[in-house]
């Protein structure tokens, strides 16, 4: 198979050892499997694990797709003196519910569904996916997620717990821990009836050949108001629990037992937060301080007015606490609406240099800059120009929050993998850092944010965090409301907090 069509199909088949384990551990909690399914069984390795362990006690039933597979499965089962029904199946094509329907209880389904998204099936011109209705629209899968970017196995597996709602039966299924969490968080916001659930790590590296975060997911269906929490296993088993993720507050957490230690610091976002500066030409528009003026991406040294250069701190920076910027960004607009136009008479050079490469600009793909001046960036308002700032890295794990200020007079700048809000002195962003630097104001970001995930720390999450009673847990309540009911940036904060005030 080539790696093009092993990449469409997601094509990993689990080797028969980790197979073993996974069934063993399947079985420590309930032998008294009847039927067992594997949707996607591939070669066949979870078939011959789960069909040594229980003999002819269990019916066993496998799909596929691949018509090769389904052979090779054929004369492994054959072979090993496995009892199972090998069908050339398409998940997509097939009426779950009404298979599940007519197995005998207890049904086990068990396996690894392919590993890709839909936006690299696209980009890999393959459609292995869900009827085109479906997902295209963001009618189907979309709609029910909020997304239009999906795992297939997401897609999947909730189309499985969706056809097992009502009937008592257990999945175990290998995926990507991001998929796991998502399929839980799908499962327990829609009342899927599901229960005892845990997620056990894989070393998806050494099993598989490819670096991402695994596990095993195991749920069991059929169970009204069912346990809306799980468990997170180092391991195949269940000896070293590493902690509890769940629904609290109506919203999925990494750590409930944190979460429920510190939920009174979820509440009233007294100060906005931004996400930085966005301008999708980083060649240009970013600038190195040198001898006759700044030196592009491209090599080119030009002499600019300062006007609407200001230095700039990027992710990397803010996490690793270097906070000499040495680096300056062009901002020709101080709010989205500005008209760039005006560059023309303040600052000619300025305007001349956008004008030699009007093109890097025209070729910006994101829809954000349709129908907005030829130069215009992104992400600016009176917060992004304020003297100070506190100012935290999205892409990293270090949950460092850093004070910045300004530099030779110039507001220093955050690009959009950071996110800030705005003060008004070094005294009150250091302040304000070091509330939220403090233990208690990590435990409670940690316990809300999943560190798998591809952008682990979100505007939502830092939102949550209300920094009055945060400042009250730290013994600072009077210092933070002077600072707070004063909010110079933010219209509401104040109201708030003097409404509070009056409670
Ligand atoms: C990650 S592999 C795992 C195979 C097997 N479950 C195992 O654990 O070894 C995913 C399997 O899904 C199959 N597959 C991909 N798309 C499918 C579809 N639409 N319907 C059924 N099987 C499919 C692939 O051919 C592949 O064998």
């Amino acid at each position: 198979m080539s790696k093009q069509a092993r990449a469409i199909f997601g094509d990993f088949q689990t080797p028969i050892e980790l197979a073993r384990e996974v069934v063993d551990l399947v079985l420590v909690g309930d032998a008294s499997f009847t039927a067992v399914v594997e949707p996607t069984c591939g070669v066949g390795s979870f078939l011959l694990a789960i069909g040594q362990r229980l003999g002819t006690a269990a019916s066993c039933f496998g799909f596929e797709l691949n018509p090769r597979h389904v052979a090779a499965c054929q004369d492994a089962i054959r072979n090993a003196g496995v009892a199972a029904q090998i069908q050339h199946q398409d998940f997509y094509e097939m009426d779950w519910r009404s298979f599940f329907a007519q197995l005998p209880a207890r049904v086990l389904v068990i396996g690894n569904l392919p590993w890709v998204t839909n936006a690299a099936l696209g980009a890999l011109g393959g459609d292995n996916l869900p009827a085109k209705s479906n997902f295209q629209g963001h009618n189907g899968f979309a709609a029910k997620t909020g997304k239009a970017n999906f795992d297939i196995s997401e897609w999947m597996l909730i189309r499985l717990l969706e056809s097992l709602r009502g009937r008592p039966a257990t999945l175990a299924m290998l995926c990507k821990t991001a998929t796991a969490r998502k399929v839980l968080r799908h499962a327990w916001h829609n009342d899927f009836g599901v229960d005892c659930s845990s997620l056990h790590l894989i070393d998806a590296a050494r099993h598989f050949g490819v670096s991402v975060d695994a596990c095993l997911l195991l749920t069991h269906t059929g169970v009204p108001n069912g346990d809306q929490r799980a468990t997170i296993y180092q391991d195949l088993s269940f000896a070293q629990p590493l902690q509890t993720m769940g629904m609290a507050s109506g919203e999925l957490v990494s750590d409930v037992t944190a979460y429920l230690e510190l939920q009174d610091l979820d509440g009233v976002e007294y100060r906005r937060w931004r996400s930085g500066v966005k301008h999708d030409a980083a060649r240009i528009m970013e600038l190195e301080p040198v001898a006759g003026g700044y030196r592009n991406g491209l090599g080119e040294t030009w002499s600019l007015e300062p006007d609407f250069v200001y230095p700039l701190l990027k992710s990397s920076d803010l996490a690793n606490g270097r906070l000499a910027p040495r680096r300056y960004v062009l901002l020709t607009q101080s709010r989205v609406s500005d008209d760039t136009g005006a560059i023309k008479t303040l600052a000619p050079a300025t305007w001349d240099y956008l004008h030699v490469h009007g093109a890097a600009f025209d070729a910006r793909g994101s829809s954000i800059y349709a129908n907005r001046a030829r130069f215009a960036v992104f992400g600016v308002g009176p917060y992004t120009f304020s003297p100070w700032k506190v100012a935290v890295s999205a892409l990293y794990q270090e949950l460092r929050f850093q004070a910045i200020g300004s530099l030779d007079e110039r507001p220093v700048v955050v690009d959009d993998t950071c996110y800030f809000f705005p003060c008004e002195s070094r005294d009150e962003a250091e302040f304000f850092a070091h509330l939220l630097n403090s233990e208690v104001a990590q435990r409670f970001l940690r316990s809300l944010i999943f560190f798998d995930s591809k952008r682990a720390i979100t505007i939502d999450t830092l939102r949550r965090i209300d920094l009055l009673k945060l400042a009250a847990r730290l013994g600072q309540r009077v210092q933070a409301a002077a600072y707070l009911v004063d909010a110079p940036f933010e219209e509401g904060a104040q109201q708030l907090l003097l409404f509070e005030g009056h409670m």
